[in-house]
């Protein structure tokens, strides 16, 4: 993991930005919305000020992992954050835990959002972390710290498998949880340790937000009629992957499977929406490619 080699997430296509420049130094007008039994509605917070993008926040060559342009890379950070704020209610006194934190493509859009709360990243790639570590040291309610965890493609020379892994966080520490692009690079049994440790961290009412590619009888239609551009096919049980070489360059889970792991780890589905990546045309939507599973601690 040194040098100049850029790492590139297996089976994740970098695309097009959409929209306009974040919400740079201008106020802006936020809803934030709170989820109640199961569905999302909607409750104004008033105004909120997001500080302008910080350039500096921004990778360099070694330490890109999807060859995003920076525009790209902003626009990614700034959707999902946008998305946390205004859908999920994240709040700037809100304490946030993202696991899988990479080269800080989220995070360096709640930079300029987070006052009074804090982030923490946890990343296997060390290397990352400590680039994250010094890259941020202006931003003191910023923390990375590195998680000795296997994976086959990220950190293949760790003997901790994640499905034994704890977390080194305190119970009930967290109001908010995400995970972008990670859980599509882990197997099933990881997955479910995973989410309860999630449980564990968060505090109660607490918000958990995580990608994946969920696989129901609409998307195994689509896969088989050639309409869908990826072409998963099972190669565990509950798990598919289009890659039968290196699975985790994208696992795939069934929708159903997905949902019984987060009954058994006490974590409520509030809202499942489906992204784009079954479509036919490249993955070209940095929005919402990959399928969203938001849930809450009771
Ligand atoms: C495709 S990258 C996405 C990075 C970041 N989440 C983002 O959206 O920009 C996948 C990330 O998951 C991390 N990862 C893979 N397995 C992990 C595990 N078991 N625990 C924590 N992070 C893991 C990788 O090191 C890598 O940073």
């Amino acid at each position: 993991m040194q040098g100049h080699m850029v790492y590139r997430a297996p089976g994740f296509e970098a695309g097009q930005p959409t929209g306009r420049a974040p919400c740079a130094g201008h106020r802006i007008r936020w809803e934030a919305n709170r989820i109640v039994s199961g569905q999302i509605d909607t409750i104004k917070q008033g105004a909120c000020e997001m500080r302008e993008f910080d350039r500096d926040l921004l990778p360099p060559e070694q330490f890109q992992i999807m060859r995003y342009s920076e525009r790209a890379f902003q626009a990614v950070g700034r959707n999902h954050a946008n998305y946390f704020i205004n859908e999920l209610g994240l709040k700037p006194t809100d304490h946030v835990l993202e696991i899988g934190s990479g080269n800080g493509r989220i995070a360096s859009a709640l930079a300029g959002y987070l006052e009074g709360g804090s982030y923490t990243g946890a990343e296997i790639m060390e290397p990352f972390v400590e680039w994250c570590q010094t890259t941020y040291r202006h931003y003191p309610n910023f923390t990375f710290q590195h998680i000795d965890v296997y994976n086959k493609h990220y950190n293949p020379s760790s003997s901790t498998h994640a499905c034994d892994f704890r977390f080194p966080f305190d119970d009930n520490t967290f109001d908010f949880i995400y995970l972008t692009s990670v859980f599509t690079h882990m197997h099933a049994k990881d997955v479910d340790n995973y989410l309860s440790e999630i449980h564990r961290m968060l505090k109660p009412g607490g918000t958990v937000f995580i990608t994946y590619f969920l696989i129901d009888e609409a998307t195994k239609a689509q896969i088989e009629s050639g309409e869908s551009r990826r072409k998963f096919r099972l190669f565990e049980e509950h798990s598919y992957t289009d890659n039968p070489r290196k699975p985790e360059a994208a696992i795939a889970f069934d929708i159903q499977f997905i949902r019984s792991l987060y009954e058994r780890n006490k974590l409520k589905i509030v809202d499942v929406s489906l992204g784009k990546w079954r479509s036919p045309e490249k993955e070209k939507h940095i929005g919402h490619n990959q399928d969203r599973v938001v849930a809450r601690k009771g």
